[in-house]
């Protein structure tokens, strides 16, 4: 069955979290993977998924299954903190997915359902899974400019330029907070240029929002998606829990489809739990139903807010520290961006040689296009980091 198979080509971000696993130096330092650690070094579980697994733990009294879209109350919590006040609910279907990829890979088969062939525009660069995800249905991928590395800034006039080429009816992928690997993101005023362009050339955004709550805050990371919803007729999101509820491993995210109406809402909503059912049958239960708990508690919700909130914080005064030692090691201000930039990523546009150098010599292990994990760094490794990078330069 299998002879002519040939090994499949490693994850470049899994497979650097394996090689930095096999390190056995004691000082190597972790800037793969986007996995929010703490002062210490750890990826705790958070305070309010503990209290609300145990109520979950001493409530539950079935494992019964739950529907193709998974736990309504969920689903209807994620939709609130998502679009909060924006759209007529009665337009928007909101599924449980498993984790965010899941939800990008059910929204994938059913755009790919409602136009086999139309083209997803994708921002150079984007996630590493975005293009091979898309291309396992019958969708094309094409790129847009996005980063400008010399800057570090987005490259907008050239972006709304790339999308001129785009066809009615091809989708457009956006990231909606911290861009996944820049950390460069659009201003509002971009994005309402954005959704004009979008409803003008009648094109469909998807957009990918896995770091709610890391950027600017829960609500200022929503304001992208409120404003399309506002203006455009249709979207799609794609949301992880991954990151802001710190449950990596569980596997929950959501789908969430604005439709042009009540009636229409029910036929998409529909299809998507059709896929979802050919897919994986049902999304997993557990980290759906804890966070179910978190949102639907107000005590709980406001711990939860207030945790994510420290993270936040925290990341971004490792992007000024960081941005700050890179100043006065390097003698420049060619990483400032680091500062100016939102969420766990940002690239500091080293070539992959560096990168291998700094994960050799360093023992510091980042993805090889430099995208580094903003949200991995400790406080007290800053001076050592920058020493590496200018040493490799
Ligand atoms: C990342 O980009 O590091 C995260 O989204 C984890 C992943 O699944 O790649």
């Amino acid at each position: 069955m299998f002879e002519t198979m040939t090994a499949a080509a490693a994850d470049k971000i899994m497979a650097l979290a394996g090689l930095y696993r096999d390190d056995p130096r004691a000082h190597k330092m972790d800037l793969g993977v986007g996995v929010y650690k703490d002062a210490t070094g750890e990826t705790v579980v958070m305070q309010a998924v503990r209290e609300a697994e145990k109520r979950l733990y001493d409530s539950q009294t079935t494992k019964s299954y739950l529907g193709m879209g998974g736990d309504e109350g969920f689903n209807k919590a994620m939709l609130k903190l998502v679009f909060a006040d924006s759209a007529d609910p009665s337009r928007i279907f909101c599924g449980q997915a498993a984790g965010g990829t899941g939800a990008l890979r059910i929204l994938a088969e059913l755009l790919s359902k409602a136009r086999p062939g139309a083209t997803v525009w994708l921002s150079d660069p984007t996630w590493p899974i975005h293009e091979p995800l898309i291309k396992l249905t019958q969708l094309k991928t094409a790129a847009y400019p996005y980063f400008d590395a010399a800057t570090g800034k987005v490259k907008f006039d050239k972006m709304v330029r790339g999308l001129d080429a785009a066809r009615p009816g091809d989708i457009v992928l956006l990231h909606g907070c911290c861009h996944n690997p820049t950390g460069a993101d659009l201003t509002i005023d971009q994005w309402k240029r954005i959704a004009d362009f979008v409803t003008e050339k009648d094109l469909f955004p998807l957009i990918d929002l896995a770091y709610q709550g890391f950027g600017n805050g829960l609500d200022a990371d929503a304001a992208a998606v409120r404003l399309l919803a506002k203006r455009v007729p249709e979207m799609a999101v794609a949301t992880s829990c991954s990151k802001n509820f710190s449950v990596y491993r569980d596997r929950v995210g959501a789908m969430m489809l604005l439709c042009k109406d009540a009636a229409s809402t029910k036929i998409v909503g529909s299809q998507a739990l059709m896929s979802t059912r050919l897919m994986y049958s049902m999304p997993p239960d557990h980290a759906a139903a804890t966070i179910r708990i978190i949102l639907e508690d107000e005590a709980l919700a406001a711990n939860w807010k207030n945790e994510l909130e420290e993270m936040r914080l925290r990341i971004l005064n490792l992007r000024n520290g960081m941005a700050d030692a890179l100043r006065r090691h390097s003698n420049s201000d060619r990483f400032d961006f680091v500062a100016s930039h939102r969420g766990m990523f940002s690239r500091l546009g080293l070539t992959e040689t560096q990168v291998e150098r700094l994960r050799d010599e360093f023992g510091i292990y980042m993805v090889s296009d430099s995208r580094f994990n903003v949200a991995g760094l400790r406080e007290d490794r800053l001076e050592e980091l920058a020493k590496a990078v200018v040493c490799v330069l």
